[in-house]
């Protein structure tokens, strides 16, 4: 008996000895990187050049895997279940890792028992945008034509939970409206749809809006933010446009599976932290309207602490206008 304790002790310390090695020799091979909604969205478009930045300074190639459903939370379910070895991360986001709480009862995961944060990628203003052809020009139009239109009007969004469902969830309970919902496996895919003028209108973040609105494929009426988008300065905030109350930024984030070494997350948060530096990146992402977070939420503690913040700041919100993902 006395023998095999010995012999558990010895392989324990032999296992912990082991990691800050394979810490050491971390990256081995490409990382993956999952994203939780369909390509050519907002999330999927800053893990990218926040990626290829990063597989720099790694050595290492980061390859893009989406794995969209459920608002995001499919793509978050698999990372829990990944290797935590630091070969596979994710991009979260508000939606996947704050309001999923309050709208998923059976939410397999939790945003931050079972993750190892990285750091904070970036925040987005939130835009609201419709089809060109919609007829109001201007938010208080807009609010005027949802309230006359509201059992026919159509809300394109990216799931429930996702950052477009819930910031358009607090756009109608602070109107006062129920509209009819489409729900996309992301919103690259739904501002196509809201450019062949399919759906009505979208709440998207500025990464996705910005490049629409300047070739004049679509309208943005407000930026739900106190000052105006330096990628959009024609676009009124919500304060100027006449719905001060309507107020949201929302933000990505990097995580790694629960249990990833802390050498490796080290390491993932210093490539991170050297992409936000990176000259190039910082461009790419201010000419989409992107903001870099402050440094101190660059850090894994300080996206953990965030993360516990913002459950509980959307919690509250979205019990407020009952909502689940079962309704
Ligand atoms: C996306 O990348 O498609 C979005 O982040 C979806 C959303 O949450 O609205």
């Amino acid at each position: 008996m006395q023998k095999r304790h010995l012999l558990v002790a010895a392989a324990a310390a032999l296992v912990a000895g082991m990691l800050p090695a394979a810490a050491q020799t971390f990256p081995s091979r490409p990382v993956t990187m999952i994203i939780p909604f369909a390509a050519g969205g907002p999330t999927d478009v800053v893990a990218r050049i926040v990626a290829e930045s990063m597989s720099k300074a790694l050595g290492q190639a980061i390859v893009i895997e989406n794995v969209a459903g459920a608002g995001g939370t499919t793509g978050s379910t698999r990372l829990t279940t990944a290797q935590p070895d630091g070969h596979t991360i994710m991009i979260g986001h508000t939606g996947t890792h704050a309001a999923s709480v309050a709208l998923y009862p059976n939410l397999r995961y939790h945003p931050v028992n079972d993750f190892s944060p990285i750091g904070l990628v970036n925040t987005n203003a939130i835009l609201l945008t419709a089809k060109k052809t919609l007829p109001p020009n201007n938010l208080t139009e807009f609010v005027a034509w949802l309230k006359a239109n509201e059992r026919t009007a159509n809300n394109a969004h990216a799931g429930i939970g996702s950052v477009s469902h819930t910031t358009c969830l607090l756009l109608h309970a602070i109107i006062g409206v129920k509209p009819q919902s489409v729900p996309y496996r992301g919103t690259g895919p739904a501002m196509n749809d809201l450019v062949a003028g399919q759906v009505d209108y979208l709440c998207d973040q500025v990464v996705n809006v910005a490049p629409q609105v300047r070739a004049g494929t679509i309208k943005a009426f407000a930026v739900a933010q106190q000052s105006r988008n330096a990628a959009l300065p024609d676009v009124p905030t919500t304060t100027e446009a006449g719905l001060p109350a309507y107020q949201v930024v929302v933000w990505n984030a990097m995580l790694a599976p629960k249990g990833t070494p802390e050498p490796v997350i080290a390491k993932l948060n210093e490539a991170l932290r050297a992409a936000l530096a990176d000259p190039n990146v910082k461009a790419r992402l201010t000419e989409l309207g992107a903001d870099l977070p402050e440094a101190s939420l660059a850090t894994p503690a300080g996206l953990r602490a965030f993360i516990e913040a913002e459950i509980a700041k959307w919690t509250p919100v979205i019990r407020a206008a009952g909502v689940t993902a079962s309704n």
